[in-house]
């Protein structure tokens, strides 16, 4: 089987080879790549949780000749305790469209939400859910949103959403994601380079029509395949911010959870990872290690700006993971206490069912566009890209003292915790032996352990505790407490109970006095 894939492998490379010098490289790549994507895998990971996203259905939304940023206030009816004391009505929650400039038609769909907190001194914070081509509507209503969403499709407050201690925005990303779309496909994304341009793009259009933003504090978060958006998009951020173009964007750190940043490395880990947690045993073990050898050949090949290389790559190193389960059977692969069921191995009906709402749409200002929560058009599109390595560009935002947190929930299987542990180890920078000789320390919420942590100076990695790969969605509570100790710049560690709450009781007395 695995010759045969390496086989297969080099035919396609030969056809892309002939191809090269015309328009032909994509369409080729992308329809061949889909016959002969590893059986199961494929399936699994596509599995179609929508109609195939047509890019150009139900027309275009945002008026043509208006501004390019078409923002407006919703009002969604949610119900239960804001746990806040103002009016809830005064809470500013928005919803809009750009158009991208440099795109031929695409218009970028996202969600503002103000902090319940201290809205004017809070950070910003942008995240983008992985996919690739998964919609952030999944963090929003599911993980880290202001409101979760009920099975009679009504939305209640979340207690632990990151609009307590943060003004967050949720980008549907990279176009054709979500309910962002283009017209026309050649606005589709096939690297981090348009990736990452898109969302600077994006984020200084947001800034100029919230100039009371910009000199708060930033940060880009995300999750999953959103390893690979998170370093992009902050690298350009502060390359942009070097040179002095654009709207300074007041940036503090970069969060990555269960992410896919360094592949090469990370898809050794998922042999190691199978075995220590019972899923595949010592034969199954050999077998897959070696595979890994030929996988990591063509990683290296692929580096961070391959083409045909990474298509390789990725066709190699995935045999790995489907390998691994099809020996699992039906285990969750982002949470390998559960079984998978439902689509994408979670059941998100509730999501889709109320986003395509009538007064919903209406309230969003969508019209009538279908939402997609995970696209098979734009994952299929970013397949170059997976096999990347996207840890080349960090060491860079390190030695500047651009924080970053790379957290994982220890029963994810997909971008589980040991290889984002052994990435984060191996990265070459000024502090990395520093970094490897600091000793694991534990999180504490409430004076229960949460993780362990490793940290020094703008680098820390958390693993956390009865969690998959949606750590906010699994451990809410925990993973407000993480983002707001990281955003404020507070070690994970030093404290055995909840900054949150002793901060809030803190600043009341402080005004009280
Ligand atoms: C919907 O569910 C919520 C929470 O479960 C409940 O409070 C509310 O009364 C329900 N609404 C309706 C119309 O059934
Ligand atoms: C909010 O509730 C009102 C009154 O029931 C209703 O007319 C409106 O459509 C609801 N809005 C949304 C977005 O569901």
């Amino acid at each position: 089987m695995a010759l045969l894939r390496i086989a297969l492998s080099f035919l396609l490379s030969f056809l892309l080879l002939l191809c090269l010098t015309s328009s032909c490289v994509f369409s080729l790549s992308v329809d061949t790549i889909s016959s002969m994507l590893p059986q199961g895998h494929a399936e699994r990971l596509i599995r179609t949780l929508n109609l195939m996203p047509v890019l150009n259905e139900g027309g275009a939304v945002a008026d043509a000749g208006g501004p390019p940023l078409q923002e407006r206030r919703i009002h969604l009816n949610i119900t239960g305790d804001s746990g806040v004391s103002i009016n809830t009505e005064d809470l500013s929650h928005y919803a809009g469209y750009y158009k991208l400039k440099d795109t031929f038609d695409s218009r970028m769909f996202y969600f503002f939400f103000e902090s319940r907190g201290n809205k004017a001194e809070d950070p910003v914070v942008l995240w983008m859910t992985g996919g690739p081509g998964c919609g952030s509507e999944i963090a929003l209503f599911y993980e880290n949103g202001p409101f979760h969403i009920t099975h009679n499709l009504s939305l209640v407050w979340n207690d632990y959403g990151w609009d307590k201690v943060s003004n967050i925005i949720f980008v549907d990303q990279p176009i054709g994601t979500g309910f962002s779309y283009s017209t026309d496909m050649r606005d589709m994304r096939h690297d981090e380079a348009g990736v990452s341009k898109d969302m600077y793009d994006f984020l200084e259009a947001f800034f100029e029509a919230h100039p009371g933003y910009a000199k708060n504090e930033f940060f880009v978060t995300g999750e999953s395949y959103a390893g690979h958006y998170v370093p992009a998009v902050t690298g350009r951020i502060h390359d942009n911010n070097k040179k002095g173009s654009g709207i300074k964007i007041n940036l503090k750190g970069f969060a990555i959870g269960n992410g896919l940043t360094q592949p090469d490395i990370q898809y050794e880990a998922y042999a190691d990872y199978a075995l220590e947690m019972g899923i595949i045993g010592e034969n199954d073990y050999k077998r897959l290690s070696k595979i890994y050898p030929l996988c990591a050949a063509s990683a290296k090949l692929c580096g961070s700006k391959g083409t045909i290389s990474c298509v390789a790559a990725y066709l190699i190193c995935t045999s790995i993971f489907s390998s691994i389960l099809s020996i699992a059977g039906n285990i969750n692969y982002y949470d390998i206490r559960k079984e998978c069921s439902g689509q994408l191995c979670y059941d998100f009906s509730n999501m889709e069912n109320y986003l395509s709402e009538k007064s919903v749409l209406e309230a969003l200002g969508v019209g009538d566009r279908k939402f997609v929560s995970c696209s098979p058009t734009v994952y299929k599109a970013m397949i170059v890209d997976w096999m990347r390595n996207l840890e080349v560009g960090i060491p860079t935002l390190l030695e500047d003292n651009i924080k970053l947190l790379v957290y994982a929930g220890e029963y994810d299987l997909i971008c589980n915790w040991l290889g984002n542990s052994r990435w984060v180890t191996a990265m070459d920078w000024s502090g990395q032996q520093s970094y490897a000789a600091a000793s694991w320390k534990p999180f504490k919420v409430d004076g229960m352990e949460a993780g362990s942590v490793t940290s020094y100076g703008p680098l820390s990695f958390l693993k956390v505790h009865d969690a998959g790969h949606m750590v906010p969605m699994d451990q809410p509570k925990n993973a407000l407490e993480m983002i707001f100790r990281f955003t404020r710049g507070k070690s994970l560690f030093d404290f055995p109970s909840n900054i949150i709450e002793e901060t809030s009781v803190e600043s009341e007395t402080l005004s009280s006095s």
